[in-house]
């Protein structure tokens, strides 16, 4: 035998040795669910171990967060019933929920970086992520609103908007109004291929914003397109994204590697809600082991060519690393 592959694997030493995808904490995003009033936290019932927490509550989180390596929170809120309309204008409420959530945070972590996500859905009384109009999603009034959203956020003293409503031209035309305001150091994060996922169930469960009619098809990609996500994350850069997503991650690491080997700005990859939700049910019943199903899911992903996974993980994969 000339060969011997297994000399590389002989022991832990060689192993970390020849290691070539390694997870640090800054590879997280953490994704928050905020809710009003203060010392409040729910449990979110198809996301076992995740809350929804009040501002207060959910300033102490980030600092947590933040003591374990991780750089970087991806911006939720549960809007009101009573505040929600068609056309979303709570959305850019300077006096909202989502602006006051990223006061607090930069105030109390200033090192933290913040992202926002921008589409319509939590504030829509139809829970889609556009204006609705004869039951369709209108595109370019949509992306209106959703500039006048990513303002408002930049304004709070957000650090990246997060666009993850898949309409057309948003980019661009946040890219123009930043520039425009004078806000040339936020950036954009665009959810560029995100596919209309029956995996996004649990987060609808937690922000109370499932579609009221039909689906996300007309917006969201089919999963059975390829080319097309490269299509998408090209043109958002193009556009002026900062960063481009895949989403959901595990399903999707076929695409994940396809746009990484086509763009030359950092990829993110969303390990969503019931991709989380199926680990937690297989672990709860003793199935799996948890914490190797993690480490190796996000290990996965980053192998994929993802270089920044946002992940209801995070705190407890930055605990395993750092253990
Ligand atoms: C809404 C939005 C969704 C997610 C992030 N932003 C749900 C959807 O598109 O219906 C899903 C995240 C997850 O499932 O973890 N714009």
């Amino acid at each position: 035998m000339q060969r011997r592959n297994r000399i590389l694997r002989f022991n832990n030493s060689i192993r970390s040795m020849v290691s070539e995808t390694i997870l640090k904490p800054s590879d997280f995003i953490a994704p928050l669910f905020i809710d009003e009033g203060s010392g409040y936290e729910a449990e979110i019932a198809s996301m076992p171990g995740y809350y929804r927490r009040s501002i207060d509550l959910t300033v102490k989180e980030v600092k947590e967060l933040y003591s374990l390596g991780i750089k970087s929170v991806l911006l939720f809120i549960k809007c009101k019933d009573e505040l929600k309309d068609n056309l979303g204008k709570e959305a850019w409420n300077k006096d909202g929920l989502m602006q006051r959530s990223i006061k607090a945070i930069k105030e109390a972590v200033p090192e933290m970086y913040v992202m926002t996500d921008v589409a319509l859905d939590p504030y829509s009384i139809y829970g889609h992520d556009g204006i609705v109009e004869n039951g369709y999603i209108v595109n370019d009034a949509t992306v209106d609103s959703l500039v006048k959203m990513s303002l408002s956020h930049a304004e709070a003293g957000a650090d990246m908007v997060a666009p993850s409503d898949m309409m057309d031209g948003r980019i661009a035309a946040i890219r123009t109004a930043f520039e425009e305001n004078n806000f040339v150091n936020t950036g954009i994060m665009a959810y560029s291929a995100k596919y209309a996922s029956c995996f996004y169930g649990p987060f609808r469960d937690a922000l109370d914003s499932a579609p009221g009619f039909g689906d996300k098809k007309t917006y969201q990609m089919d999963y059975c397109n390829r080319k097309e996500a490269v299509k998408e994350a090209i043109m958002d850069v193009e556009e002026g994204a900062d960063i481009v997503m895949v989403k959901p991650g595990l399903p999707y690491l076929d695409i994940v590697r396809e746009v990484k080997d086509r763009v030359y700005v950092p990829v993110s990859v969303y390990n969503v809600s019931g991709e989380y939700a199926m680990i937690k049910a297989s672990a709860k019943m003793g199935w799996i082991d948890e914490n190797k199903a993690i480490l190796e899911t996000l290990t996965s992903i980053k192998r994929a060519g993802g270089d920044l996974i946002a992940t209801y993980f995070a705190k407890d994969a930055a605990r395993l690393i750092n253990s």
